[in-house]
């Protein structure tokens, strides 16, 4: 749980599956807070001069988790930011550890039905450009959810609009 009076100082995670809205509400939060957003995946495609999808594709899937081990260890060090991760950020322990240690961790949980919708819109993800999407959604949500469940508080988005999703954290952010 949340010390009182630490919100000044520990930063904010967003976890949570692909198509969650980790992105926009972050932005949103990073503007009410004034905060800065730091996103796994914009500093991994940054970092390597290349997209999330070429990285997978040239470099395979091993190698883009070691570039976001090493990303995530440099954000948790921040303190006062907005950490928008990646959707496997939660498969490494040591990622959730180290980003605990400086930060309140929330989990935006949707739903298979919102994640097709959402992320079946663009190529960007790697992981669901296969034959069967929506299976492959089915099994790593499955794989992950009690991964994402270690967070300090869990959120309902796949109904809910982005200032739906704003409104609730900001009411644990500022009576916590
Ligand atoms: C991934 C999620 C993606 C990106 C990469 C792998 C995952 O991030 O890091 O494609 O393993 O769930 P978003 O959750 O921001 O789409």
């Amino acid at each position: 749980m949340l010390e009182s009076g630490m919100l000044d100082t520990r930063n904010i995670v967003l976890t949570g599956f692909m198509g969650s809205g980790k992105s926009m509400v972050s932005r949103e939060l990073g503007e009410i807070y004034r905060r800065e957003v730091l996103s796994t995946d914009e500093l991994i495609e940054q970092r390597e001069g290349l997209s999330i999808r070429d990285i997978f594709e040239t470099r395979g899937e091993p190698y883009f988790r070691e570039v976001e081990a090493a990303v995530v260890k440099e954000v948790a060090e921040r303190q006062e930011v907005i950490i928008d991760c990646g959707g496997g950020v939660v498969i490494d322990p040591a990622n959730i550890t180290a980003l605990r240690r400086t930060g309140i961790i929330f989990y935006l949980h949707t739903s298979v039905e919102s994640v097709l919708k959402q992320v079946l819109k663009n190529q960007k993800r790697p992981l669901l450009n296969v034959a069967d999407p929506e299976a492959r959604v089915r099994q790593l949500l499955t794989e992950r959810e009690p991964l994402y469940r270690q967070a300090d508080y869990t959120l309902e988005t796949a109904d809910n609009s982005v200032d739906e999703i704003v409104i609730k954290m900001r009411e644990i952010l500022d009576h916590d």
